[in-house]
């Protein structure tokens, strides 16, 4: 193992999975958060693939995180989409948390539609609103390119310049006005967790420019970068950060908030996706 580049270890999970869904061909990968899931319901499933199958893959370890792809068509288009991630506060590396969308784009999906469950920083945002992600800030301390670059990856210093694709992001914004969905947009701050933040972090992250707060995504979004692949962020918010509102933050509001957009974000997530193919 030790003297496999990464391009190796990632070329056997791609064939893992399409030996158990042959003739899997997805350009498009989606990843679903927390209390998102169901936008699967829409996909026309050719096979799903448990995690614990595919080498190189981690299990979650918390509540409300499914562990297995599905790909098939979501609107004609192929699509593979990750129900449910891993998590740096899970204790594995960042490397390990982004290597599903390696994965993704080894399988062909040269684009990613990433969501996430966040905490809302701008006290504009209100509970249940989508944000589009205009920009992130990687505050978890790390970083998945640490170590040796795999140059038949990417390159060692990848521009970062255009972490959410534009063309992608004016698409989004089109199809929320054509369904009439206020789309909030903004910048995701992607911490490391589990804690939520303390009040003094909520106000520290808006004077940082941060709108949204959570604890995934800005790792996947670098991997995809190096990869090449563009990407669309979607985030639910599904409270207001800590100090915003009266009382304390718990994983089942999250999970409450998720089901509660989920068909806002089912409609928008199918039909931008239609818009794709
Ligand atoms: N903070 C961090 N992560 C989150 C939050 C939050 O308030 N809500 C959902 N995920």
């Amino acid at each position: 193992m030790e003297n496999e580049t990464q391009s190796v270890v990632i070329q056997r999970a791609v064939e893992a999975v399409r030996e158990a869904v042959p003739g899997a061909q997805p350009t498009l990968g989606i990843v679903l958060g927390s209390g998102l899931g169901g936008l699967v319901d829409g996909i026309e499933i050719a096979g799903t693939v448990g995690y614990d199958r595919i080498p190189g893959f981690r299990t979650s370890t918390v509540e409300g995180h499914e562990g297995r792809l599905v790909i098939g068509t979501l609107q004609g288009v192929p699509v593979v989409a990750m129900q449910g991630r891993v998590h740096l506060y899970e204790g594995y590396p960042a490397s390990e948390v982004v290597f599903p969308i390696r994965v993704m784009v080894r399988l062909g999906a040269t684009r990613l539609i990433v969501t996430n469950a966040a905490g809302g920083v701008n006290p504009d945002f209100d509970e249940k609103e989508i944000m589009l992600i205009s920009d992130h800030l990687n505050l978890t301390g790390t970083n998945p390119l640490l170590g040796p670059n795999d140059m038949a990856l990417g390159p060692r210093f990848p521009d970062m310049t255009d972490p959410y694709d534009a063309d992608l992001r004016q698409v989004a914004r089109e199809v929320a006005e054509s369904i009439e969905l206020k789309l909030r947009e903004g910048v995701y701050a992607g911490l490391l967790g589990p804690s939520y933040e303390t009040p003094a972090e909520v106000r520290m992250l808006g004077r940082l420019g941060a709108d949204a707060v959570g604890m995934s995504t800005v790792l996947e979004v670098i991997a995809a970068r190096h990869m090449g692949a563009s990407v669309l962020g979607l985030s639910c918010i599904s409270n207001k950060g800590a100090g915003l509102a009266a009382g304390p933050l718990s994983h089942d509001e999250v999970k409450a908030a998720g089901a509660a957009v989920q068909e806002d974000f089912i409609a928008l997530v199918s039909k931008i996706v239609a818009r794709l193919g």
